[in-house]
């Protein structure tokens, strides 16, 4: 939470978004992924996906790749099946293990996992501390048209069949929750599809983590700039194009309530991508938002022009800062509030239903339900009587 000494600072939270947004677009081809905090285990039922999808995450956002299986097959020269039927299941395992137990990785990896890598505490733990674990699902039904003329699967051996696989799929149904961070069910799906939804939610959940991450990153700079375009279009419209603004604002809030009124120009880091709105809310000219996390506005909530809510943060120690790191805090407005003209929200406030705020203040510090507060910082002058019934 924000406190009151770094709250002048934070007033400078708004550069953020839109300066690294010049410099990083123009040198989108030429930079290397390489957090490798963020390498991905694919893991999940056999024909679940892993293997596909992983080279689509390869491609799209061109990580390395590492197939475990083959990986495996290479070091004892073998196959899996030759595997299970020389040395037995319990020998595998172990090789599984000791794969995890040594993978070192110098660039952004995609881990595609054997169906049974999950099964193992220790295989998880060692995922854990490597990177996010992403389960692919699919329905039985699925599974067995994408593997049933596959002799590769010892597991499967002489039980290729949909009732097996449903049943051998639910035994196992815990051990991957437990493991995984999120899931991605593919059924139906592209591979470009799952792979562009397993990353968006990785990059979501930095965004949304409250601690430090590059707001650099190429592809979440793809991504911001496609809500950028839409504001832009926004921004462009006439008047009377009454339908046209409705329109474009559902595409560009996260949530957007009925009978909203947003005044051109608006002004978001992400075009509104976090921003949640209830009913009749109403912001006049020049709404700035810095909108790298959740801002929420609740129903009949009125904004001044020339107003700022600002999300995104930076690290007061200059080495951080220096490196362009980014953190972000949500800012929650609640219903039927009165944002006076050119007032500034910062990061992590919260303004509590009926609360007025007067013009030009500066909102350091959570403001309670029903308060009159002015200044900068802002402070609470009086507390409103509530409306006799
Ligand atoms: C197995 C899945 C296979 C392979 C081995 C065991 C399992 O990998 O590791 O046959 O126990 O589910 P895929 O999930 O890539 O098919």
């Amino acid at each position: 939470m924000v406190t009151g000494a770094d709250a002048q600072w934070l007033v400078l939270a708004g550069c953020a978004g839109s300066f690294c947004i010049t410099i990083y677009i123009t040198i989108l081809q030429e930079r290397e992924r390489n957090m490798t905090e963020k390498n991905i285990f694919l893991i999940g039922f056999m024909g679940a996906g892993k293997t596909t999808v992983s080279l689509a995450l390869k491609k799209m956002y061109r990580m390395e790749l590492i197939e475990m299986d083959q990986e495996i097959e290479k070091r004892e020269g073998k196959t899996i099946s030759e595997i299970f039927k020389i040395y037995g299941e319990p020998y595998f395992r172990e090789l599984e293990t000791g794969f995890l137990k040594g993978l070192h990785t110098e660039k952004l990896t995609v881990i595609s996992c054997g169906g049974g890598v999950p099964l193992r505490e220790n295989n998880v733990k060692a995922m854990r501390e490597k990177g996010k674990i992403v389960w692919l699902c699919a329905a039985p039904g699925t599974v067995y048209d994408r593997i049933r003329t596959d002799q590769g699967r010892p597991i499967l051996t002489g039980k290729m069949d949909i009732k097996h696989i449903a049943e051998l799929m639910e035994e196992r149904r815990e051990k991957y929750s437990q493991a995984a961070d999120f899931l991605v069910n593919t059924d139906g799906k592209t591979a470009e599809e799952i792979a562009e939804e397993i990353w968006v939610t990785l990059e979501e959940a930095d965004l949304k983590s409250g601690k430090l991450y590059d707001p650099g990153d190429p592809y979440m700079l793809q991504r911001q700039q496609k809500g950028l375009m839409l504001q832009y279009e926004y921004n462009q419209t006439r008047p009377d194009e009454t339908k046209k603004r409705q329109e474009l604002l559902k595409k560009m809030f996260q949530e957007i309530g009925e009978d909203c009124y947003v005044e051109p120009p608006l002004h978001a880091n992400w075009g509104g991508r976090h921003v949640h709105l209830g009913n009749r809310v109403y912001a006049n000219f020049n709404l700035t938002l810095v909108d790298d996390t959740d801002i929420y506005i609740g129903d009949s909530t009125m904004i001044g022009p020339n107003v700022t809510i600002a999300c995104g943060s930076h690290p007061l120690e200059p080495g951080l800062r220096s490196k362009g790191l980014q953190l972000n805090h949500p800012v929650r407005i609640g219903k039927n509030v009165w944002i006076g003209a050119g007032a500034i929200l910062l990061p992590g406030v919260s303004v509590g239903d009926n609360a007025v705020i007067g013009a030009g203040s500066v909102v350091t510090k959570d403001i309670p339900a029903g308060a009159v507060a002015v200044g900068n910082p802002c402070r609470v002058i009086r507390m409103l009587e509530p409306e006799k019934e």
